[in-house]
């Protein structure tokens, strides 16, 4: 067996997804179901198979084994995939089995130099040139211990702490791509981050892929200098702490977040575990995709003072648009979530957090600052203003509640609300199935089911498939022939052996066969009662097939030849 069949034979796909997506198992069956995460749903058409190993989105069409997962939602090569999963299942690789194309092999190495940068930082925080780090995380409430669980680390003035370890190992193009050392026009390199505090990000499954490097003295700018774009950091993708942060926020069912570094440490130190940061952009359709697997509730903690509050609308918007559940929690004081931690303690930003309002609440209370609540037309104006936000509901159901919700809270008719959906219907509920199968025929099922079971089924059924004519008529004929085909070749094949030789139609059919309600609830079907379907369908098949050629012949005028064909089919024994 090789490396690959041999890795994925001794994971478990449905533990490996199941890191990622939140899995419900069917019945006592082998298949379990979840909300896709490649593409936005409220209802999960996403299924993992245990049995054979796959799984499958009928919303978008994702599908494949273990390692086609790992890659996709990891956004890794196949290479990549394999070591994370190795690694990740205390699998040894065989040294054949390392990386040979280029791209896996530059990221294997930007990977290994941000380990070596995130050490290097670790190690000068710590060092007597840290002292000013030091001191500052002190005056801002980091002990040590946190900054220890957070990776902290400080990047030398002299531009030469890192640079000349990198280069011991790597070569100068590898240098440049990685981020981390910027390069002089007489060609020699030196240190990006100078004289900064680092916080190191992470990507989900915990690796070093980029750096923040917060300025410390006033007046050095930029404020925060960050890892530019590699091949490793993908801004869009990222959200700082998630991967600290999903365990809670699976468990409470809920995230929290906030804009900056220092606020998810503060709130994470705090207690509330379930914090990410954005970094103080807007957030992407990617990174909301991020925390919808772990959780669809979530709490947008303004930093309220910033120019980032235009960002802040856009989050609001990405999250709105996956439709997540999103509530707003706005401090007093104008408090970032960092200062109101260290000020007012722990205890008092929980309870705010959770006295968290619905955004369309949080919005209303914002319109009735804005306008006049006293008069009718103000109110019927504030509204309108909210009605664009409303509009946007994805769910047609779940829009008219929460408008008649606003509507109650702002005082205004029903009857207002009603008039103004209908002006501007919407409907971007699509929910359509993009990969429909045709609906198969119940004996089609039963065969592809026992010609999967195991090879004394398939052998037992072959004699029936081969020289039955109805079989031609299958709609999965060519599925058939190939699971035919792989078992004359070897009788021990796997399910993804299979799968990987047939085309996108056929796999597609597969996969529904297998994955469809009624197809793992043994009916007490047998090899011998498919056999026998299968034999009458045979028959069923000959008796319709004379019967055409007796009409033509007739029609012909050649009634030999009808004579002829009527008394082969009496030969047909009936059922
Ligand atoms: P803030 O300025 O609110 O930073 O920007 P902060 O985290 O509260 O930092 P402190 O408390 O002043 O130390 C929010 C986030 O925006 C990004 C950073 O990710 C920061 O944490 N940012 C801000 C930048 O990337 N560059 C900047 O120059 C400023
Ligand atoms: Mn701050």
């Amino acid at each position: 067996m090789d490396f690959v069949e041999q890795l994925k034979s001794s994971v478990d796909i449905v533990r490996v997804v199941g890191e990622y997506v939140p899995l419900k198992r069917v019945g006592a069956g082998p298949r379990y179901t979840g909300l896709c995460p490649f593409h936005t749903e409220k209802t999960p058409s996403f299924s993992v198979h245990s049995g054979h190993q796959f799984y499958k989105c009928f919303g978008c069409g994702a599908g494949g084994d273990v390692l086609k997962f790992v890659m996709e939602i990891e956004r890794l090569t196949f290479p990549e995939a394999l070591k994370s999963l190795a690694e990740r299942y205390g699998i040894p690789m065989p040294k054949r089995a390392e990386y040979s194309d280029p791209e896996s092999k530059l990221r294997a190495a930007v990977y290994e130099m941000h380990e070596i940068a995130a050490q290097v930082f670790r190690a000068s925080l710590e060092a007597s040139a840290g002292a000013e780090a030091r001191a500052y995380l002190s005056r801002r409430g980091v002990t040590p211990a946190l900054a220890e669980q957070f990776g902290l680390g400080y990047s030398d003035r002299s531009g030469q702490a890192l640079t000349p370890k990198l280069q011991d190992k790597f070569s100068p193009e590898q240098l440049e791509r990685s981020g981390l050392v910027l390069k002089r026009s007489d060609g020699t390199f030196f240190d990006r981050f100078r004289g900064r505090l680092i916080f190191p990000i992470h990507n989900e499954s915990g690796k070093v892929i980029g750096f923040g490097g917060r300025a410390l003295a006033q007046g050095d700018e930029p404020k925060y200098l960050n890892s530019p774009e590699t091949s490793i950091y993908r801004k869009s993708f990222v959200l700082y702490n998630l991967h600290r942060a999903k365990e809670a926020i699976r468990k409470r069912d809920s995230a929290v977040l906030v804009e900056g570094y220092m606020d998810a440490i503060g709130v994470f130190a705090a207690g509330v575990q379930e914090v990410v940061a954005s970094c103080g952009t807007a957030l992407s359709q990617a990174q909301v995709r991020c925390l919808k697997r772990h959780s669809a509730t979530i709490v947008v903690n303004f930093d309220p003072d910033t120019a980032g509050a235009n960002a802040a609308e856009r989050s609001i918007q990405a999250l709105l648009d996956e439709a997540m559940r999103v509530r707003i929690l706005e401090l007093d004081g104008g408090l970032d979530p960092d200062e109101y931690v260290s000020k007012r303690g722990a205890e008092a930003y929980r309870s705010r957090l959770q006295a968290a309002q619905p955004y369309f609440l949080w919005l209303a209370d914002r319109a009735r600052k804005k306008f006049d609540m006293r008069t009718a037309e103000g109110r019927v104006a504030g509204f309108k203003w909210l009605l664009p936000p409303l509009q946007r509901i994805s769910d047609a159901i779940e829009r008219a509640a929460v408008a008649n919700e606003v509507a109650d809270f702002l005082g205004v008719d029903r009857g207002v609300v009603l008039r103004e959906f209908r002006k501007q219907p919407r409907g971007r509920d699509s929910g359509a199935d993009q990969s429909a199968v045709p609906a198969l025929r119940r004996i089609e099922v039963r065969v592809i089911r026992f010609l999967l079971a195991d090879s004394r089924s398939r052998s037992a059924i072959f004699p029936h498939l081969c020289d039955n004519a109805a079989v031609a008529g299958f709609q999965t004929g060519a599925l058939v022939r190939q699971i035919c085909a792989l078992h004359e070749h070897a009788p021990d094949f796997s399910f993804s052996e299979l799968r990987d030789r047939l085309s996108e139609a056929d796999k597609a059919m597969l996969e529904s066969l297998i994955l469809a309600d009624n197809c793992d609830q043994g009916d007490g079907d047998s090899v011998e009662q498919v056999i026998q379907a299968l034999e009458s369908e045979c028959r069923q098949f000959r008796v319709a097939d004379l019967r055409s050629r007796i009409r033509d012949a007739e029609r012909r005028g050649d009634l030999a030849e009808a004579l002829r064909l009527t008394e082969q089919m009496s030969q047909v024994r009936p059922d």
